[in-house]
């Protein structure tokens, strides 16, 4: 049985806690948070060990692994500590605030020995493997447009309101955004150029709203949505059509069924979904790799730097209004 601690209680700790709870072989031995005492009677904790300091938790010998589920500004140097102090590292997306956050991390795994994982769960979600399926297999032949979308209400519900300032969570393009620019690169691999345009929107904020087309040298319409800036109780919408020779799929949050799948000439259908959710998956996954000594392969260290890297090419973009080189 391995043991995690978890780092950060806020909504993404909430949702892990209760993930681990659905895993056989892993148990939550240990809670961080600056705010524990408040946090205490929000969750059942019961032989749970709760810590208000990082470095206590860090020094649990009983604690095989940290889930880091901090803001966005404290990823790097938390992964770092965690993985110098010689544990193994599951950590929040999107991996770090830039491109050399993201190296000191891969450095700091190199030297460790141990593993790192980032959490791109949309990896893992049921509706995003169908279409990762699709695209590998080549089961409708060649992909000619993709369009994602990303849109969320206005942040508002953060720990010291963090997720809404730029300086610290990058705006909804590095965290929101990022999930699709990473299926982007998971599914097509690293674009050549990126052309994106972008606004702010909500004060202290980042870029906030945004649209970006990813060029290949396929003959090939990749684009991603995103923003938000919603009002009025709209929630949170992804979504996606993905437009093959031999036929579409399109998938919505909001839609039920939430997915079908149009085969040029035959009658659509609703493809079977898996039963887990993406969060328990993913976990799950990070641990299972732990336990059997092997290097997580569905989110490489790499992979999750590298789509840092086109996040980083987009804000280019949107500045200078050009097309950027990835
Ligand atoms: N994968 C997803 O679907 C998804 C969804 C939402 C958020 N996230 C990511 O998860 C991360 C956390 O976001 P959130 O929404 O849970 O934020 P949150 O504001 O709800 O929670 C953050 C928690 O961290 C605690 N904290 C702050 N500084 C600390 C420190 N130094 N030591 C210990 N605890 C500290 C706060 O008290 C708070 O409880 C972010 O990187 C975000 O991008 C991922």
């Amino acid at each position: 049985m391995l043991k995690v601690g978890i780092v950060g209680m806020g909504h993404m700790g909430e949702r892990h806690i209760n993930s681990y709870k659905k895993i056989d072989d892993v148990e939550v031995g240990a809670v961080n948070d600056v705010r524990i005492n408040e946090l205490v009677n929000k969750f059942d904790l019961e032989g749970i060990k709760t810590y208000e300091k990082f470095d206590d938790l860090l020094n649990d010998k009983d604690i095989d692994f940290i889930d880091v589920c901090l803001p966005t500004f404290l990823h790097k140097e938390h992964t770092i500590k965690v993985l110098n102090a010689g544990k193994h590292v599951i950590c929040e997306k999107p991996m770090a605030m830039n491109v050399e956050e993201c190296d000191a991390m891969i450095e700091a795994q190199k030297k460790s020995g141990r593993f790192l994982m980032i959490a791109q769960c949309i990896r893992f979600w049921n509706e995003y493997e169908i279409l990762k399926d699709y695209v590998s297999k080549n089961k409708f032949g060649r992909l000619l447009s993709l369009y994602l979308l990303r849109a969320c209400q206005n942040p508002s519900w953060s720990w010291n309101n963090w997720l809404a300032q730029g300086s610290k969570s990058g705006g909804a393009i590095l965290d929101l955004h990022v999930h699709d620019a990473d299926m982007i690169n998971y599914l097509l691999g690293m674009p050549k150029a990126v052309y994106s345009v972008g606004a702010n929107a909500i004060k202290d904020g980042g870029i906030d709203i945004l649209s970006t087309q990813y060029l290949y040298d396929k003959d090939m319409v990749v684009t991603v949505d995103c923003n938000w800036v919603i009002e009025g109780g709209f929630g949170f919408e992804m979504s996606y059509r993905a437009y093959f020779e031999g036929g579409t799929i399109i998938f919505s949050s909001k839609n039920n069924p939430s997915i079908m799948v149009y085969p040029k000439g035959e009658n659509p259908f609703v493809p079977e979904l898996g039963t887990k959710d993406a969060y328990e998956k993913e976990l799950s996954y990070f641990a299972n790799c732990i336990e059997k000594g092997r290097e997580p392969e569905i989110v490489t260290p790499q992979s999750a730097r590298d789509t840092i890297k086109m996040v980083t090419a987009e804000l280019k973009s949107i500045k200078s209004k050009e097309r950027v080189l990835v």
